[in-house]
């Protein structure tokens, strides 16, 4: 300890003289910057952090952390609806008080919300997690504690205010959530669009059995340091290890269940000392339409027979039929289903009916999907749609699920519950709680493996909070219906929403829009590209991905980057489906295609590129690349340039598409080497097969042999009818004209020989000789000696006629 001492007094008293401290306050006027992951608050007692937390490797939240655990364990978070830029974002205090978290090009993304009567002194990190905003007299502006997102800390109060809304590991919205409802009791709700299920306390037992009470004029839930909980409703509850001296945190979880957990400090892991359900299945909506929840003894998602899962990776989208069900007199069986109920969704209810009636009620009714029936009282529930489904040993009665005559069911796709006994706890700090499989009826042999798996129906365990993979796209729509959803939330009023036209499109608009994806106007290594009409008349490029091995919320991660690229030479990206399978881009549409079809056309093109055009193309390519590597974000390399990925529009103007798809795309195998190549040989650098590292400037190589080809007209690696290696032709090529370039004055004739003949040697030298110089030095071996894209624009800008400096440079 007194080894620590000093430095940190002494680093006090500099922060002190200094007048800044980036580690215990944040002074009006400063702000934490997303780039130095070391610029975070810190509580005093060294508990809890605060600072810039990236949920993906770009997309950053201002958050407050514990600062060790095993797994970094997000306690609050402000912009987990719009998350900012890995570079040049910020937060940044006011003198009045307001907290703004900045994204990379100034843009508020979130704000506290302050009385600013008072001017603020600093923004600290209490040793309770609570992060205040501090005016004159101590008196405080703001604080976290009064917006909770997930979690709520001890000594966090839950006021009628403000809410619990589960959220995954990436900070992304969940459906559930924990508030007063209007008898003023604690209650876990499950929010549909615009409807709200109450699952806890169980809605179908009266007050008394609740052992609540309602109508309490204050609304208050006190969580304590003791690990106990009281709300003004009598909701109370005891951590299993009550007492002082253990952190402690109660999480609403992604699966819909509330729980306390403890803070096991040798190692860093949670362990869970209460919770709201025992039996998580008893959570709605958890296995999605058409999908029941068993205990097998865990809890897991099985598909109703005769339905298949729709997204392994997204259990609550349920399963959907693998059969069509018509009126017209198609032959109809129904299917027991012992010890199982879908809950919701009665069309009706009957008692004292016979089972053959209420068969025959559902098989009369074309909307009834089956019925639940129990012959204790001969209660008859048909129900309209099969969601919240659950197989439990307690229960009585079953569901009878209407299936065409002619669909095979196997006995085993009949999901049945393991009996569970109280001893079954779950370990949800326990980090290695996988997604193993947990089978029913496990086949004796291994052998059939998945497709024996998928075909007697879906089954895997969804339990504990490592719920990984999770539609982002809730994010999306979140922005898309911002009014709705933040009309919900007091608390959430702060927001303010980006509005770009960048959003998620559906399948069916997209098939809507390509007419069945019908005009194909291009394939490249990523895909097929489509002409389409979007309802609002604008013309877009509809690109189906091929090889996409991410998953959808990293996909969908990268895609909210690049939605914000904007530059006039980069293809707009209007927005992306991820339905199913489908990993669709939505373009802008770019008229006159790609360069290499103008610019190579040998017999009789429509268009020829003129001198000027071709110099204007070069200017723009580059200004887009420039945009990316250094203006917009430092991370968008663009890995395959090439004239194919070079639009041009109605007025020549070039626009570089496919950018940032280097990452989505995971092409190759094993083979490191293999799968590290991104890019169209002919236009590789050298590093990518060598071990050098990957930089911006392995565009600056490919944009020098554009650059050749454009000056040329032709493809560099065409050049030689010998199969000779394109590396090799290239490299020829360039050494003639690098050793052009060293005569000095004199004869310049070889330039002209150089440049495409269908120009008829109209061309501007001074250009086109600083273009060669240029592009020798693009394609230079060593990364390190190419210019940067900035320096080429400005070199290109320096000879640009429609700048006037040219006169300069040609008397010279
Ligand atoms: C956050 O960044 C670190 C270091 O750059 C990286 O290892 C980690 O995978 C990132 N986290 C996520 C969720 O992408
Ligand atoms: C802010 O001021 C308004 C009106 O002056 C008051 O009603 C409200 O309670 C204040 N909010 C806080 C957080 O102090
Ligand atoms: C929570 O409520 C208790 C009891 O009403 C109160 O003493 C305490 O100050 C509150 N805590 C916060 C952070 O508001
Ligand atoms: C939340 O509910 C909406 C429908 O209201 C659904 O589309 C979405 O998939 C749900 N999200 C999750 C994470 O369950
Ligand atoms: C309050 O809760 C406790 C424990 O849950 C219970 O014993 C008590 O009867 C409840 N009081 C009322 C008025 O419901
Ligand atoms: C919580 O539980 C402990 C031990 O189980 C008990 O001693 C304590 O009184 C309980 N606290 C409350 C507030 O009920
Ligand atoms: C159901 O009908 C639709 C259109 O009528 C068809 O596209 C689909 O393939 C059918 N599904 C099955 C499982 O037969
Ligand atoms: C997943 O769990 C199974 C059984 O519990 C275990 O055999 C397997 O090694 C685990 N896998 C991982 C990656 O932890």
């Amino acid at each position: 300890m007194g080894t620590h001492f000093t430095p940190l007094l002494l680093l006090s008293l500099i922060h002190l003289l200094s007048g800044i401290s980036a580690h215990e306050f944040l002074l009006p006027g400063t702000s934490l910057s997303v780039e130095d992951s070391s610029d975070t608050l810190n509580s005093p007692n060294g508990a809890f952090t605060c600072g810039f937390n990236n949920i993906s490797h770009n997309a950053f939240v201002f958050s407050i952390w514990y600062t060790s655990t095993a797994e970094k364990t997000v306690v609050w978070s402000a912009n987990h609806l719009h998350p900012v830029y890995s570079w040049g974002s910020e937060v940044i205090l006011d003198t009045d008080g307001r907290l703004a978290v900045k994204d990379y090009n100034g843009q508020p993304v979130w704000e506290n919300h302050v009385n600013s009567s008072s001017s603020a002194e600093q923004a600290q990190l209490l040793d309770t997690g609570n992060l205040i905003v501090k005016g004159q007299g101590d008196i405080i502006l703001w604080q976290s504690f009064d917006s909770p997102t997930d979690t709520l800390l001890p000594n966090q109060n839950i006021t009628a205010a403000t809410k619990l809304v589960s959220a995954n590991r990436l900070l992304v919205r969940g459906n559930y959530s924990f508030r007063f409802d209007d008898e003023h009791l604690l209650t876990l709700f499950h929010d549909r669009k615009d409807i709200s299920f109450i699952y806890w306390p169980d809605p179908n037992t009266n007050i008394w059995a609740k052992q609540r009470n309602s109508f309490q004029t204050t609304t208050i839930g006190v969580f304590d340091s003791w690990g106990h909980f009281l709300g003004s409703d009598n909701l109370t509850f005891n951590a299993t290890d009550w007492g002082l001296g253990v952190m402690r945190r109660l999480t609403l979880d992604y699966d819909g269940n509330l729980r306390l957990y403890s803070l096991h400090k040798p190692n860093g892991r949670w362990s869970v000392t209460w919770m709201a359900f025992l039996r998580t299945c008893s959570v709605r909506g958890l296995c999605g339409m058409n999908g029941i929840c068993v205990y097998t003894p865990r809890p897991a998602c099985a598909c109703a027979p005769g339905h298949e899962i729709i997204d392994q990776s997204e259990r609550s989208k349920g399963c959907r039929p693998k059969f069509n069900l018509s009126c017209d007199g198609q032959e109809i069986k129904f299917v027991k289903l012992p010890s199982t109920d879908f809950r919701g969704f009665d069309q009706s209810k009957y008692t004292v009916v016979s089972l053959r009636t209420c068969k025959k009620m559902c098989l009369e009714d074309c909307n009834c999907k089956g019925f639940f029936y129990w012959n204790g009282d001969g209660s008859c529930y048909p129900k309209s749609f099969l969601g919240g489904g659950v197989t439990s040993p307690q229960l009585t009665g079953s569901i009878y699920i209407k299936l065409p005559k002619a669909l095979q069911v196997s006995r085993s796709s009949i999901p049945h519950s393991q009996p569970y006994g109280p001893k079954y706890v779950p370990k949800c700090g326990a980090k290695n709680n996988n997604f193993t499989v947990d089978f029913l009826d496990k086949p004796k042999s291994s052998q059939s493996g998945p497709k024996y798996l998928y075909f007697y129906g879906f089954l895997s365990v969804i339990f504990c909070v490592e719920v990984i993979f999770v539609a982002l796209g809730y994010w999306f729509i979140l922005r898309r219906e911002g009014k709705q959803l933040t009309g919900v939330w007091p608390a959430e009023i702060g927001y303010e929403m980006i509005t770009n036209h960048f959003r998620r499109y559906t399948y069916a608009e997209l098939q809507n829009a390509t007419r069945k994806f019908k005009d194909q106007i291009g394939r490249g290594a990523s895909g097929f590209v489509y002409k389409g009409v979007l309802k609002d008349k604008r013309a877009v490029a509809v690109k189906r991905l091929a090889d996409i091995n991410q998953g959808e919320e990293e996909f969908q991660h990268e895609l909210s980057v690049i939605g914000r690229i904007y530059h006039m030479n980069l293809v707009r990206v209007w927005g992306f489906c991820t339905d199913g399978p489908h990993r669709i881009l939505v373009l802008e549409y770019v008229e006159n295609g790609s360069l290499d079809k103008t610019l190579f056309s040998s017999k009789g093109s429509h268009i020829l590129l003129e001198w000027n055009k071709r110099f204007k193309i070069a200017l723009g390519v580059a200004k887009g690349l420039s945009y990316l590597h250094h203006e917009c974000l430092e991370w968008v390399i663009h890995c395959d340039l090439k004239p194919e990925n070079i639009l041009l529009d109605e007025k020549l103007e070039p626009k570089i598409t496919d950018f940032g798809l280097a990452k989505l795309l995971n092409r190759g195998g094993s083979n490191k080497s293999v799968s590290r190549i991104h890019g169209t040989r002919g236009y590789l650098a050298p590093e990518w097969v060598s071990s050098a590292p990957i930089t911006a400037k392995v565009d600056v190589y490919s944009f020098g042999v554009v650059l050749l080809e454009l000056l040329k007209g032709a493809r560099v690696s065409g050049a030689s009818d010998a199969d000779e290696d394109v590396e090799m032709v290239l490299g020829r090529v360039i050494r003639m004209l690098a050793e052009n370039l060293m005569l000095d004055g004199g004869e310049q004739l070889w330039i002209a020989d150089f440049i495409d003949s269908r120009l008829d040697r109209k061309f501007d030298e001074v250009q086109a000789r600083t273009m060669v110089k240029l592009a020798v030095s693009c394609v230079e071996e060593d990364s390190r000696k190419r210019p940067t894209m900035e320096n080429v624009v400005q070199m290109l800008l320096s000879v640009d006629e429609a700048s006037g400096i040219v006169q300069q440079y040609s008397t010279s």
